[in-house]
C-alpha cells in the first residue's frame, strides 16, 4: 500500500494558518520528562511519526503516556522507571531518539542502547555527545551496534563542543542537571530549541543559565519536580508555509509564530522581492510575487540560515529570476530533493556542498519521490507552485514533521489530495 499526494499546482495561496508546536523543541522535552520524579505535563506537542516515536521510546522505558493528540497534550508519568535499554527498533527509527541516553545515564548512571545509523542527510554521528559524557566521568564501551554507558555518579565537567551540534548540547543539559557540581558547555549550540529545554527543565526546578548563547552554564541539583509547560511554535514549519506563500504568488497570515526565530529566513526572502509584514508578536503576513529573483544562501548553526529551511528555499529558487549559489555547511548530503526539482523542470548543478541555481520561468508538475522530511517539503512547495500535476510518494517522511500538512494547505486554496493506491508497486512494474 503506497500513498501519494496529488498536486495541482500554480495556484496562489491565500488566507491564514496557525503554526503547531515545534517538533524539534518537543522531542528533548519528552526525553527530558525522564529526568523528572512527578508526572509532568507538556502541552502544544502536535501530532507526528516522530513524537509518537519518541513517546515509544519512553514507554519502553517505563514511563506512563497520555497523549491527547486533538488537544497536543501529553502527561507523562515517569515515576516507575524500569529500564536503561531502550529496544533497538525504537532507537532506529530517528535519530533523535538517542537524546534519551543523558536522562539514562543521569537517574542510573548506566544506559545501554544502540547507536544511531547513518541516515539520508549525511552520517551524522555521536562523537561529540560521548566525549562530553566522558567528561562528566561515563565510560563507554561498544558491542555490535550498541553502546554501553557506567558511571558511578556523574560529575560536573568543563565541556568544549567541537562543533555546536544541536543534539549534543541537549543531551550534555540534561544529563548535567542531575550530576554532582557543575557543569559549563562551552561553544554550545544556541538554537531556540535549547533555550525552550532550559525552559523547561528549570520550570522543574533545574538551574541552567545562558541557554541560547554560547556558553552554558548548569549547577547540578538533587531532584526535579513535576511541571506544566507549553512548546514553542515550531519555526521550520513557519518557514515552509512562508515560502509556500511566497512560491506560489499568494498572500497570507502565518499565525502563532516568533519572528525573533526566523531572521535569517525572512531577511533572504525580502531579497528575493517577497513582502514581509511582522504585523504583531506572533503573526507575519507574506506577499509572493511572480517576478523573484535569486539569491545566495549559505547554511549555519544559529542564528544562521537554517538547514532544515534550505531544500524549501531552493524550491523558491529553483523558479525565481537569475542565478543563486546554496552552501550547505550543516550537513554533507542534503540535496536529495534536488532530483526531484530536475524532473519538475529546475536547472540546478551541484559541486560538493554546492549547488548553483538557475532560475527557470516555471517549473512543471511530475511524479517524485521524496527522501527526507525537509526535501519532501521541498517538493510539495515545488509542486505548489508549478503547473499542471504532480505525484509525490515517501509521504511517511512528511509526515514525521509536518501535521495535518495537507487539510492546512487546502485551507489556504491548495489543490491536493492523499491517495493510498494498493497496487501503485504492480502497475508501475506493468506499465514499465
Ligand atoms: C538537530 C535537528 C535537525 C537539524 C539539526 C541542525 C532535532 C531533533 N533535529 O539535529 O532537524 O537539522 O539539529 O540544526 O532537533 N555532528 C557530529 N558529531 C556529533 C553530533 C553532530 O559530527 O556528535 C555533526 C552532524 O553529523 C551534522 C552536524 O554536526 O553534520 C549538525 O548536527 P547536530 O547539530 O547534532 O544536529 P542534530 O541534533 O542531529
Amino acid at each position: 500500500m503506497t500513498q501519494e499526494l496529488i498536486v495541482q499546482g500554480g495556484i496562489p495561496l491565500h488566507g491564514s494558518v496557525r503554526i503547531k508546536g515545534s517538533k524539534n523543541a518537543g522531542l528533548p522535552i519528552i526525553a527530558a520528562a525522564l529526568l523528572i520524579d512527578e508526572p509532568v505535563v507538556i502541552e502544544e506537542v502536535p501530532d507526528l511519526l516522530d513524537v509518537r516515536t519518541m513517546l515509544s521510546v519512553i514507554e519502553s522505558l517505563g514511563a506512563v503516556v497520555d497523549y491527547d493528540s486533538n488537544e497536543e497534550r501529553i502527561t507523562i508519568n515517569p515515576k516507575n522507571l524500569q529500564s536503561a535499554e531502550p529496544p533497538v527498533d525504537h532507537m532506529q527509527k530517528m535519530r533523535a531518539s538517542f537524546l534519551v541516553l543523558g536522562p539514562l545515564l543521569a537517574r542510573y548512571g548506566y544506559a545501554r542502547l544502540s547507536l544511531p545509523g547513518g541516515c539520508a542527510i549525511g552520517t551524522r554521528p555521536v562523537d561529540l555527545h560521548l566525549k562530553g559524557f566522558e567528561a562528566m566521568g561515563v565510560e563507554f564501551s561498544y558491542t555490535s551496534g550498541l553502546v554501553e554507558g557506567k558511571t558511578g555518579f556523574l560529575k560536573g565537567a568543563d565541556v568544549y563542543l567541537d562543533y555546536p551540534s544541536v543534539g549534543a548540547t541537549e543531551n550534555l543539559i540534561m544529563a548535567a542537571v542531575l550530576a554532582k557540581g557543575s557543569t559549563t558547555i562551552e561553544n554550545a549550540a544556541s538554537e531556540p530549541e535549547i533555550v525552550d529545554l532550559a525552559g523547561f527543565l528549570n520550570s522543574a526546578g533545574a538551574k541552567i543559565s545562558g541557554a541560547g548563547t554560547k556558553t552554558i552554564r548548569i549547577n547540578g541539583v538533587k531532584q526535579l519536580g513535576g511541571t506544566k509547560y507549553a512548546v514553542i511554535p515550531d519555526r521550520i514549519e513557519a518557514g515552509t508555509f512562508l515560502l509556500s506563500a511566497a512560491v506560489t504568488g499568494g498572500e497570507i497570515i502565518v499565525n502563532n509564530v516568533l519572528a525573533a526565530h526566523l531572521k535569517p529566513l525572512l531577511a533572504k526572502m525580502r531579497e528575493t522581492g517577497v513582502e514581509i509584514e511582522e504585523t504583531d508578536l506572533s503573526a507575519i503576513r507574506v506577499r509572493g510575487s511572480l517576478d523573484k529573483k535569486c539569491v545566495d544562501l549559505k547554511t549555519q548553526p544559529y542564528p544562521g540560515f537554517p538547514t532544515d529551511l534550505q531544500p524549501q528555499f531552493m524550491s523558491l529558487l529553483a523558479a525565481s529570476r537569475g542565478t543563486g549559489l546554496v552552501t550547505e555547511t550543516v550537513f554533507e548530503n542534503r540535496f536529495r530533493h534536488i532530483g526531484g526539482l530536475l524532473r519538475m523542470g529546475a536547472d540546478i548543478q551541484v559541486e560538493g556542498s554546492r549547488a548553483v541555481v538557475q532560475g527557470v520561468k516555471k517549473l512543471s508538475g511530475a511524479p517524485v519521490e521524496a527522501s527526507d522530511l525537509r526535501g519532501a517539503a521541498a517538493l510539495v512547495l515545488a509542486a505548489l507552485s508549478a503547473g499542471g500535476t504532480s505525484r509525490i510518494t515517501g509521504l511517511e517522511h512528511l509526515w514525521r514533521g509536518y501535521s495535518g500538512f495537507e487539510d492546512r494547505l487546502r485551507s489556504l486554496g491548495a489543490n491536493l489530495k492523499v491517495e493510498t493506491n494498493i497496487n501503485l508497486t504492480w502497475e508501475r512494474a506493468a506499465g514499465e
